[in-house]
């Protein structure tokens, strides 16, 4: 493919030309990237099977993880999914238009190349509203990933997208930084009991509390039980990775400082480049070639929309060793540790 155009919208004031356009080319079986509330997604017709191909193409992403589709009204759901079952309804009623995704049994109107051959489909409906103006000009179904190349951090800025993509892709839709920052939290309703398969922004708590029952949460992790696929393919994939080695120390504030602050000297003594990843109270105690402050400690929303980004600074400086700071695991907390365990293929030190 040829060049990538780039156009910038306002949320606010949203130019329907340029809306009109971008539908234009996913009916026509293009791609399009666009911002959603939580990160940049790669947009192409769920419904037709060439278009979900040429997603995996861009992405360089196997075929046999499924793609999220995403519509703008809840009526439009009934085309795609065979079995709603009333506690969809309830949490789309809570949470829809947002950052949620919920696996159903799917139809036949969604082709298996879209959901990675599964009789399951994961829909969500974003909050963002250029991306709905944009489901709605597309015809109601856009199957859209993170639009990263495959294994990288997922975008939460256009220039993110125009990196990875840039070149292979028709359009990318400039609507500013995400505001979230993480994936969608995807809840699978398919069984008797919710199951979250990726936490996020949406915690379990929300959920048992829309619900009024008990939601388990899949601890599949990619070194997780041997010989058990995870119910998210996708989990299964190495992630967010950064080029240099990522670890997490783990432990009481002092032992954590205090090991990082010791790591970081043996490398730099060995002629490494060093990075961490910090908190705003913890970061006078740090020096190293580069440091990513995600936020003050208890802030875990300003972590989830700092920490892609961070990820992908440390590439551009070269860094060969990062070390970072644990993040308490509740809340949306549980999803900012869930995506740095990923990033650092679960290499996590405790420190003493
Ligand atoms: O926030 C988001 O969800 C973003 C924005 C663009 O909406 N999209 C996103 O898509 O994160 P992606 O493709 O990067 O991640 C989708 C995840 C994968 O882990 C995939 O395996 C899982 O959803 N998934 C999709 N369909 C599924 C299904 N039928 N059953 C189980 N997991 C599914
Ligand atoms: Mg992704």
């Amino acid at each position: 493919m040829g060049e990538t155009r780039f156009a910038s919208l306002e949320e606010a004031c949203i130019d329907k030309k340029v809306i009109e356009e971008a539908g234009r080319i996913i009916r026509n079986g293009g791609l399009v990237a666009f911002p959603t509330e939580t990160v940049y997604g790669l947009g192409g017709d769920a419904l037709q099977k060439e278009s979900s191909r040429r997603i995996y193409a861009a992405k360089g992403r196997p075929s046999d993880n499924p793609l999220i589709v995403h519509i703008c009204r809840w009526e439009d759901i009934k085309k795609i999914a065979g079995k709603i079952p009333p506690k969809a309804e309830i949490l789309a009623k809570a949470l829809w238009p947002g950052p949620l995704t919920m696996i159903l049994e799917k139809t036949d109107a969604v082709p298996p190349e879209t959901t990675g051959g599964l009789s399951t489909v994961a829909v969500r409906m974003p909050q963002n509203k250029i991306a709905l103006a944009l489901i709605e000009a597309a015809g109601g179904y856009v199957a859209a990933p993170s639009a990263n190349i495959s294994g990288k951090p997922s975008p939460t800025l256009a220039e993110h997208v125009q990196e990875d993509l840039g070149g292979r892709i028709d359009l990318i839709l400039d609507g500013g930084a995400a505001c979230i920052g993480l994936e969608s939290t995807i809840v699978d309703l398919t069984g008797d009991k919710p199951v979250i398969l990726r936490p996020g922004y949406i915690t379990k708590e929300m959920l048992e509390e829309i619900l009024g029952c008990p939601v388990d949460v899949d601890r599949m992790s990619p070194d997780g039980e041997k010989g058990k696929a995870p119910r998210a393919p996708g989990m299964k994939y190495r992630h967010y990775a950064p080029e240099g080695q990522l670890t997490i120390v783990s432990g009481n504030e002092t032992d954590v400082t205090a090991m990082i602050c010791r790591l970081v000297k043996e490398k730099m003594r060995a002629g490494e480049r060093t990075g961490i990843i910090c908190s705003e109270e913890t970061r006078p105690l740090y020096q190293a070639d580069h440091i990513e402050v995600m936020g003050p400690r208890e802030d875990k929303e300003a972590a989830a929309r700092h920490l892609y980004a961070a990820l992908r600074r440390f590439d551009s400086r070269k860094i060969d060793y990062i070390y970072s700071e644990e993040f308490s695991g509740n809340g949306v907390g549980m999803a900012v540790m869930n995506r740095l365990l990923k990033a650092a293929g679960h290499r996590i030190l405790q420190a003493k």
